[in-house]
């Protein structure tokens, strides 16, 4: 696989960055994936308008080769030969002379940008999506800015192996009562022919997908509520799903061991995934 390091285009057993770099001491980077379906970037506009918020919002200059992104993503899935997959965007603080907690100043430490991509033949047309997924819910015990969609992602992992180990797929987080998101990914109930997920704040990730899917919802004349809601509610919901950049709309047929609506995919989540896919092809 042909992958992307500041400006090169290398092999990746060829590709390096610095063991100084702040993302790899300090988290200290912000990334974007972008899902590619019969070789087209899905949604790309809105990761790199996203990508561009983090940056600010963590003070991190953006890189010199920012208005190159959309070329370099379309040179990559071109020389990967990709048709359905991924492609992974890091942008780092860079390199400092050391390790250190002050930011280096951005005239001498210039942006680490790595790009690859994830080839997944079948992506759109997923097993999973026909049969849903499990989740189990767990504390959300996250840092405060999850509208910032840095590279610290070692609780999320944690989320992800609690739910294997409890033979699950996936982790709803829970604050204060309330879910906020999945730990990769934004959580919906369906209730009749509404639609209820988190308002956006703070507290998650502002999903790329998460706003095309209610665009799509409401012009299916479908209500959508953005309001706090509990695991219990969602339990006792017709249907729920998920939504991201690698699983579109997904949806989940338990929660914490208890069957939504019939346990089965529902109509309504499975008619917004086709819709979505339709729409972003
Ligand atoms: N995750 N919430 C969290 C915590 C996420 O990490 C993601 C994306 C989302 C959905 O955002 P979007 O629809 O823009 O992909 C919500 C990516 C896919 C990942 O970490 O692989």
């Amino acid at each position: 696989r042909t992958v992307y390091v500041n400006g090169d285009y290398l092999p990746e057993t060829e590709a390096k960055v610095s063991i100084f770099d702040r993302a790899f001491l300090m988290a200290d980077g912000v990334y974007e994936v972008t899902s590619v379906l019969g070789g087209k970037l899905i949604d790309f506009d809105g990761h790199i308008k996203r990508l561009e918020r983090s940056l600010n919002e963590l003070d991190m200059p953006k890189p010199e080769a920012f208005d190159d992104l959309l070329d370099i993503h379309r040179k990559l899935v071109e020389i990967n030969e990709i048709d359905e997959g991924m492609i992974y965007l890091q942008v780092t603080r860079g390199a400092a002379s050391d390790r250190d907690f002050v930011f280096p100043d951005p005239e001498e430490v210039k942006p680490t940008v790595v790009l690859f991509t994830q080839n997944k033949p079948g992506l759109a047309d997923s097993p999973a999506a026909k049969t849903g997924i499990k989740v189990i819910s767990i504390e959300d015990v996250r840092w405060g800015r999850r509208d910032i969609k840095t590279t610290q992602l070692l609780y999320p992992s944690m989320g992800k192996m609690m739910a294997k180990k409890a033979g699950c797929d996936d982790a709803w987080m829970v604050e204060d009562g309330f879910v906020t998101e999945g730990t990769s990914n934004n959580a919906y109930f369906i209730k009749g022919n509404k639609i209820v997920t988190r308002a956006l704040s703070t507290d998650i990730l502002h999903g790329i997908t998460r706003a095309a899917v209610l665009r799509f919802a409401r012009e299916a004349q479908m209500e959508v509520e953005e309001r706090n809601f509990t695991i219990e509610e969602a339990q006792g919901a017709d249907e729920a799903f998920i939504t991201s950049a690698s699983t579109f709309v997904m949806p989940v047929v338990e929660i914490d061991g208890k069957a939504i609506g019939e346990g089965v995919p529902g109509t309504r989540a499975a008619r917004l995934r086709e819709i979505y896919l339709d729409e972003s092809r």
